[in-house]
């Protein structure tokens, strides 16, 4: 497994793996992997001649009071990992190399990136668009490999794709579960035992929520959400970001629940943020 920290030697590497007709299946990812990663990269290695994965905590997508300074750092077993589902190349640059002095541009997938995790994180999405068009045009990937975790994460890098012609397809992969249902999350390891029991609530509402659906038993979402809302509430120092019914491809808040339909959370337990979503289908 090659380790590549320049910008430079990644793109002379892509341009000749390129060349010389090889596909290249690609997972950006800010380290701290897990098995959701390496589910990305075994898809990855599956479809693909060449697989690279970056590893670059990127500050551009962290608010000021967020954990970018926190947010786990263990290079020596993402590196273990990465070799263990057989990676080509990692790539780790720096911050200095990402952003020179100078670095002014940004994009911006404007309404997507406003709605559910924009609006609790306000330039989140600009700063994981601009660094993920950036990876884009240094590995010049065939495939990328998101999950679907974050869902809105990919309609966004699926609409920046769509709209300025990135000759690459996104592949976006299903969430993987702890055993208990709580997805699997780099954020999980700021729980304490006891806050790590109560975060496996979060898939156990969304998935009542689509029974309650699928059931016919509520087409509200208003009335749905007050119902979900309040077993959240119960999980000790909890606090609701969102929950809420939108649509798959817009994201689009719906009133009455016709499916598809995304069912998407963000709740904080103790210090910790963690996202879930589950789809109505
Ligand atoms: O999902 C992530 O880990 C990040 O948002 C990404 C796509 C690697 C961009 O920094």
């Amino acid at each position: 497994m090659k380790i590549i920290e320049s910008v430079s030697a990644m793109q002379a590497f892509a341009y000749k793996t390129r060349r010389q007709g090889h596909t290249i299946g690609f997972v950006p990812t800010m380290g701290a992997l897990h098995e959701g990663h390496a589910s990305l990269v075994h898809r990855a290695r599956l479809e693909n001649d060449v697989v690279v994965v970056s590893i670059f905590v990127n500050p551009l997508q962290f608010g000021p009071k967020e954990d970018f300074r926190k947010y786990p750092r263990t290079a020596a077993r993402d590196l273990a990992l990465l070799k263990a589902e057989k990676a080509d190349v990692v790539f780790v640059p720096t911050v200095q190399s990402m952003y020179p002095a100078g670095f002014a541009t940004r994009i911006r997938v404007p309404s997507l990136d406003a709605i559910l995790e924009g609006a609790s994180r306000p330039g989140h999405f600009q700063g994981v668009a601009t660094v993920v068009l950036k990876l884009f045009n240094m590995v010049q990937p065939t495939r990328a490999y998101f999950g679907e975790k974050d869902y809105q994460q990919v309609r966004v890098i699926r609409r920046m794709i769509d709209d300025l012609n990135c000759s690459v397809r996104l592949v976006a992969c299903p969430t993987v579960r702890e055993p208990d249902g709580l997805a699997i999350s780099s954020r999980n390891r700021y729980l304490s035992k006891k806050e790590r029991e109560e975060a496996v609530k979060i898939h156990q509402v969304l998935f009542l929520g689509r029974e309650l659906v699928s059931e016919k038993i509520m087409l509200d979402s208003r009335q749905l959400i007050r119902r979900l809302s309040q077993i959240l509430a119960k999980i000790p120092g909890s606090k609701i970001d969102y929950i809420e019914v939108v649509d798959p491809e817009t994201l689009e808040p719906m009133q009455k629940i016709r499916r598809p339909a995304i069912l998407a959370a963000a709740v904080r337990i103790g210090k910790t943020r963690l996202i879930d979503n589950i789809i109505i289908s």
